[in-house]
């Protein structure tokens, strides 16, 4: 899984058979773009997926693992570093980025210095992400090859269609496309996925939002036909995991609620509170729990202290008091994280910021510097007990789905017992995001239970929450029944433009990671091989 960005020679290596028509007619597109509005050709084509999250829901950023898998739907920036100089600022280097949707996303140019990219995260600018991933990218450049390190100029146009605020993570489909194009444009021969990965987790928390990492990993290692199991500790790893076959054939179906979450305004309240909520909750479990005076180790997570931090210093510390050798297995030790946290986190009203402060021996000040000065948030009381909640009893939920995954059904002739099981973890999310977490919305809870009647085995948001998308596990036989459901009872009630009904629904097939396409090399329209054109015609 870990290794370089892999270089693409034709579109085949990409998408799959049935994208194809679809997607050279988007790349010709494109590049011919490039050309009218460069007056040149451009060099190559950085392209990163959005993704969907099959299970493990706000539990990256507390450095849970999670099961999520690439879409068809992209973050294409075609590049050309050929920039005349003549009207560049003396020691800046010139970055000129138009958009196809140059309606929504206008076209900027900017002379930025050698030294720093300067990004505005209290506007809500779309180039924004991009000067994110330029960010991290110059930062790893200027690691490896000394900090006299001079950017090249780049001229891009952008393609993205993941739905913006949508759940399936256009934002780190650009920024991570945005990384690898700065690396490729700066002579980068081969491009790193874990380095080009962790850059990119961590420059998108420029614009604003202090996510995790799990949508930047789906986006980079992603392999097509599989899904991916990422974890984040003792470093960042990822594997493909493939579903076994069933009886009834499961199909992936993503829903759109047409609730545009935007993360970015409502930070405060929602996604970046929940982040400060979880490490508040690993502090002050901490110490209630721990000897007087235990630290919780500094780690990859947003506010460097997390759940999974305080889980393995609890763990240790119980083993070497009592010498135990044998440890606990993973799943034991969540369901007594979740018992302890019942019992120690007991006001279910939340707690306020001096009440914590108290108990972390820590003056309110303090707190507020350490957990939400980088981020602000919105609260008068942080619910510990819920977040804590949610994310020990998520985490076993992932590492229960993965041992399913893992067994194989048992009778191959009628495996509906076992989808039922995978369904059911599915639902318990839902209930635990939505009662629990409170991440999720009316509209999406009414799609998941109107896709339940009409036969999902399990029905979700996915990503974010708050709006956005849903996820569904279908029998292959019912993708039909719960497509007029959604039809029937919920988009026929909202006013759709054509374009949004035929982008409701979807049948999510595991896609392909991050990659380069060299135009340089092949002068004319995109390459697809004949192998893998099928009977479409374009
Ligand atoms: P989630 O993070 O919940 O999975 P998301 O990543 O789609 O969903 P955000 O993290 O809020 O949602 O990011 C959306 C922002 O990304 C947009 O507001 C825009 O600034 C930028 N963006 C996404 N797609 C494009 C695009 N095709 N062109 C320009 N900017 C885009
Ligand atoms: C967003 C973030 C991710 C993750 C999900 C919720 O997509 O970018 O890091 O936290 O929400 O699981
Ligand atoms: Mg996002």
């Amino acid at each position: 899984m870990a290794g370089p960005v892999p270089v693409a020679s034709s579109l085949s290596d990409i998408y799959t058979v049935d994208a194809i028509g679809t997607q050279a007619k988007r790349w010709n597109n494109l590049l011919a773009r490039f050309q009218a509005i460069y007056g040149q050709p451009a060099e190559f084509v950085a392209r990163s997926p959005g993704r969907v999250n099959i299970i493990g829901e706000h539990i990256d950023y507390s450095l849970y693992p999670v099961l999520p898998m690439a879409i068809t739907a992209d973050s294409l920036l075609a590049v050309s570093t050929n920039v005349a100089s003549t009207n560049t600022k003396e020691g800046h280097y010139k970055i000129k980025i138009a958009n196809v949707q140059d309606a929504k996303f206008p076209a900027h140019e900017f002379d930025i210095p050698y030294e720093a990219v300067d990004i505005d995260a209290t506007v809500h600018e779309w180039t924004n992400y991009f000067k994110s991933g330029l960010r991290g990218a110059l930062e790893l450049l200027r690691k490896k090859h000394g900090n006299d390190f001079e950017p090249k100029s780049m001229q891009i146009l952008m393609d993205g269609t993941v739905p913006a605020g949508g759940g399936l993570s256009s934002s780190a489909a650009f920024v991570s496309s945005s990384a690898l194009a700065v690396m490729v444009a700066n002579g980068e021969k081969t491009v790193d996925k874990t380095e080009l990965t962790e850059l990119a987790i961590v420059s998108e928390r420029a614009v604003g939002v202090n996510s995790g990492g799990m949508d930047q990993s789906a986006s980079v290692f992603s392999e097509r036909g599989s899904a991916l199991f990422v974890s984040f500790t003792p470093s960042l790893k990822a594997r493909p995991v493939s579903f076994p076959k069933t009886n009834p054939e499961l199909t992936f179906l993503i829903a759109q609620s047409f609730v545009t979450a935007d993360k970015f305004v409502t930070g405060p309240v929602h996604y970046n509170l929940r982040v400060v909520e979880c490490s508040l909750a690993a502090a002050y479990l901490n110490a209630v729990l721990n000897p007087p005076g235990t630290q919780l180790p500094s780690d990859a997570s947003p506010l460097s202290v997390s759940l999974h931090g305080f889980h393995e210093t609890y763990f240790a510390l119980q083993e070497h008091s009592s010498g135990a050798t044998n440890s606990k297995s993973t799943e034991s030790q969540l369901e007594e994280l979740v018992a302890l946290t019942a019992e120690k986190l007991d006001k279910r009203d939340g707690y306020t910021r001096e009440e914590i402060a108290a108990v972390l021996n820590i003056s309110v000040d303090e707190l507020n510097k350490k957990f939400t000065s980088r981020f602000p948030v919105r609260a008068e009381k942080f619910k510990l007990r819920q977040r804590a909640l949610h994310v020990f009893s998520e985490a076993l939920r992932v590492l229960k789905f993965m041992s399913l995954l893992e067994q194989q059904p048992t009778n191959t002739d009628d495996t509906s017992e076992y989808n039922a099981r995978l369904g059911d973890l599915l639902n318990q999310t839902q209930d635990s995001c939505r009662d629990v977490y409170e991440c999720s919305c009316k509209e999406i809870d009414e799609l998941c239970s109107i896709a339940r009647k009409a036969g999902s085995y399990g029905s979700r948001l996915t990503g974010a929450g708050w709006g956005g998308c849903s996820v569904h596990l279908v029998p292959a036989g019912k993708v039909k029944a719960v497509r007029e459901a959604w039809e029937r009872e919920y988009y026929s009630k909202l006013d759709l433009s054509e374009e949004q009904k035929e982008a409701a629904v979807v049948v999510s097939k595991p896609g392909s990671g991050s990659a380069v396409y060299l135009v340089d090399d092949k002068p004319g329209p995109v390459v697809v091989d004949d192998r893998d054109r099928g009977s479409e015609v374009y």
